[in-house]
């Protein structure tokens, strides 16, 4: 199974970002992790990262073509991008939205996701657990 994995904007600094919501790790380490989970569990994966809003996009039409599902963290686009939810919209591939930090019990403009809706499940604050358990979860819908 092919996953892309795709984090969006400000999710670079991840490692200089309030350790008690994003989990005190850098891009780097996450992305590291994200890998190790996918060998044990069989997967080809590949992570990416952008704060360019219309890259963001691209990769996500690429998962058209280069993927068998998706996980995507847009970061603060999360909140308000139309753009990302209408690339993603016509995707046929499972979508896990995730998110480090629980979105849904933060500040009110956060508890806003405008990709919700075309997405198959969201994970919210489970820190970098989240993206093994969006694995685990494309994994069983196969
Ligand atoms: C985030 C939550 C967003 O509100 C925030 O803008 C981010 C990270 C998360 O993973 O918790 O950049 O997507």
């Amino acid at each position: 199974m092919r996953v892309t994995v795709l984090n969006g904007v400000n999710l670079n600094i991840l490692g200089r970002r309030d350790p008690e919501l994003y989990g005190g790790i850098s891009i780097g380490e996450l992305e590291n992790r994200i890998y190790e989970w996918a060998r044990s569990l069989e997967m080809m994966v590949q992570c990416r990262q952008t704060n360019d809003e219309g890259e963001y996009i691209h990769w996500c039409h690429d998962a058209h073509n280069n993927a068998d599902g998706l996980v995507v963290n847009p970061g603060a686009w999360s909140h308000y991008a139309w753009s990302i939810r209408d690339a993603l919209e016509p995707l046929t591939i499972p979508i896990v939205e995730v998110h480090l930090s629980n979105i849904d019990e933060r500040e009110d403009w956060r508890r806003v996701s405008v990709t919700s809706d075309v997405v198959s499940t969201r994970i919210v604050g489970q820190g970098p657990d989240g993206y093994k358990q969006a694995l685990e979860y494309l994994k069983a819908h196969e």
